[in-house]
């Protein structure tokens, strides 16, 4: 999180005056888009496969040591395969290994889609996001992490309801298999509501200024046109029909390049990891300002400061719903407050690689946790929630900013969406695709919500040794995790097993041991009594 803290000098352009510059003469070693070559990683001597996605020349001038006037530096901005796009970046030409050069990859039409190998992650990205080694490894340490062998039994209970069944139903996610249940469901779920006739209109960014001055909204207007059609690229398909932000077509050169340098909100500046469809404006600056309550941006500290002193807000538009010491929730109805609603999905595409942002916010709840000082109420993350899902949808996108990752906020995120699925008598499920950190996230979240549910239910049974019955349906209501997550969850865990003709569960010493390590550090919890909500019944509405 070091990284997250306001360095102490202005971030600059990735150009680095110690890299020696390419003269003209050297143009014959200039790569072009689609070429593949190995690439020194930031970290380390290490070098991987990346393609290259755009290049640029930076002329340099003899004073800054670059030698001959005409000299110019060559950077890259460079997708390592097998990587995360969060990794993606420019780099300077002494970083690639020209030797190693590798023709464009063909690949046949259609299949960059969704990829399940290792990481089983439906990433929706077309060519963009291939499988990632980093992904892989994440997920095989959480895998291995928590996953239980049969022996050593220490807790059995007995499953009543057929697991077969279930199964059949349930995409290979057994106990062997890798977590497939996501790219699968996404696969059978593609596309379910688009004879629904939901009103679809680009974010018009135009009319969500607080104060906005004619620059700024003019600047702003060119958000939706700078993405859309400035970068020459084909028009845009039109988005899923469903869901809080539609799937990423980065087909389109310009939303696979990170656009934003930096940004500043509060006491914090970041890094972002994706393209976020901000006014092209702002990407021309080291670092776009955002307001951390309305979250406004602005292109500078000065125009900060001025819109700070006639901001009225110190926490987000509409309901407290949930306090509990220093944490609030804030409901925000995406049609009530349009321009914090477009302005968070603004920040949240920021970290948010596989949805695009051509959305209404209309039809969406937003939910924000915010940490509270004396000065306001500070964002720590969200969830957005669609007011009526076909899908049983209870989060459509999820997001903890960087400086509060791993630290917990994201389970607590994840439990205030069962929470409130609870209060609404239903079982939910997160949109898909999940990126791998909310896969890891959400199977973690499960993995614990099942194993207490489990050790509830064994510690109530009347008689010790007789294994008491459980069915899916009761795991699923007792924690609003739908039946097909409850499914997966415990074959990820290899806790089902077949004995005497009928299905057990098995606590396994390893699982349990693992179950009281993350139970352990979950320090933060939901506390149900300081939730004050009442679902809305969405459907009786005329309008959202
Ligand atoms: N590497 C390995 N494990 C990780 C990582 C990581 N980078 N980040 C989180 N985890 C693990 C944690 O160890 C923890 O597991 P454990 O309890 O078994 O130890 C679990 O994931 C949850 O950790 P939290 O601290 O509660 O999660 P965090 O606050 O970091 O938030 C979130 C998780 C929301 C997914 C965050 O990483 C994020 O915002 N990522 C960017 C946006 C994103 O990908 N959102 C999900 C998209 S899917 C959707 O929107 C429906
Ligand atoms: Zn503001």
């Amino acid at each position: 999180t070091q990284q997250h803290q306001k360095p102490a000098q202005q971030p600059h352009l990735p150009t680095s005056v110690s890299t020696p510059s390419l003269g003209r003469s050297d143009s014959l070693l200039l790569l072009s888009e689609g070429f593949v070559a190995p690439v020194r990683l930031k970290n380390g001597g290490e070098y991987r496969l990346a393609e290259i996605l755009s290049r640029r020349e930076i002329p340099v001038s003899p004073s800054s040591g670059g030698g001959n006037a005409d000299s110019s530096l060559v950077m890259y901005y460079v997708h390592f395969e097998d990587f995360n796009k969060r990794l993606d970046e420019w780099v300077s030409a002494d970083r690639i290994d020209f030797t190693g050069v590798q023709p464009p990859r063909v690949r046949p039409p259609g299949s960059g889609g969704s990829v399940s190998g290792g990481g089983g992650i439906a990433g929706g990205n077309g060519m963009a996001n291939p499988v990632s080694g980093e992904r892989r490894s994440v997920l095989g340490a959480a895998e291995t992490g928590v996953g239980a062998t049969s022996t050593a039994a220490s807790s059995v209970v007995g499953v009543a309801d057929s697991v077969s069944n279930s199964r059949a139903g349930t995409p290979d996610s057994t106990a062997s298999g890798g977590p497939h249940h996501h790219h699968n469901h996404h696969q059978q779920h593609q596309h379910p509501l688009l004879n629904k006739k939901r009103p679809y209109s680009a974010i018009c960014l135009a009319d969500s200024g607080v104060d906005q001055s004619e620059d700024e909204a003019s600047a702003a207007s060119a958000a939706v046109v700078g993405t859309a059609s400035a970068n020459g690229g084909p028009p845009l398909p039109p988005p899923r029909q469903t869901g809080s932000m539609a799937h990423n077509h980065d087909d389109n050169k310009v939303m696979r390049m990170k656009n934003i340098e930096w940004i500043e909100l509060g006491r914090y500046r970041i890094k972002p990891w994706y393209f976020s469809p901000y006014p092209v404006e702002l990407t021309k600056v080291a670092c776009v300002y955002l307001c951390e309550f309305c979250l406004k941006y602005l292109k500078s500290d000065t125009c900060l400061r001025r819109h700070l002193t006639k901001c009225q807000l110190r926490h987000p538009p509409g309901n407290e719903i949930y306090r509990r010491q220093n944490l609030s929730f804030f409901e925000i109805d995406g049609r009530k407050n349009k321009a914090y609603s477009q302005h968070l999905c603004l920040l949240a595409k920021l970290f948010l690689d596989h949805k695009t942002l051509y959305y209404d916010t209309d039809p969406f709840l937003f939910y924000v946790l915010c940490e509270t000082d004396s000065v306001g109420c500070h964002i720590v993350g969200y969830f957005s929630k669609e007011k009526e899902s076909a899908e049983d949808f209870n989060v459509a996108c999820i997001l903890v900013l960087p400086p509060f990752q791993r630290k917990g906020y994201g389970k607590l995120l994840i439990e205030f969406s069962y929470e409130l699925s609870k209060l609404e008598g239903e079982t939910g499920s997160p949109e898909k695709p999940l990126s791998d950190l909310g896969l890891i996230s959400y199977r973690a979240y499960w993995s614990q919500t099942l194993i207490d549910a489990l050790l509830e239910i064994k510690r109530s049974a009347p008689n010790e040794n007789d294994p008491p019955s459980v069915t899916i349906n009761d795991l699923s209501e007792r924690t609003a995790i739908k039946r097909e997550d409850v499914i997966s969850t415990l074959q990820h865990l290899n806790l089902v097993h077949y004995y005497k003709g009928v299905y057990v569960i098995v606590l396994t010493k390893e699982a349990l041991d693992a179950h009281s390590r993350t139970q352990g550090k979950r320090r933060i919890r939901i506390d149900p009594k300081c939730l004050q909500w009442q679902g809305k019944d969405w459907s009786k509405r005329g309008r959202w």
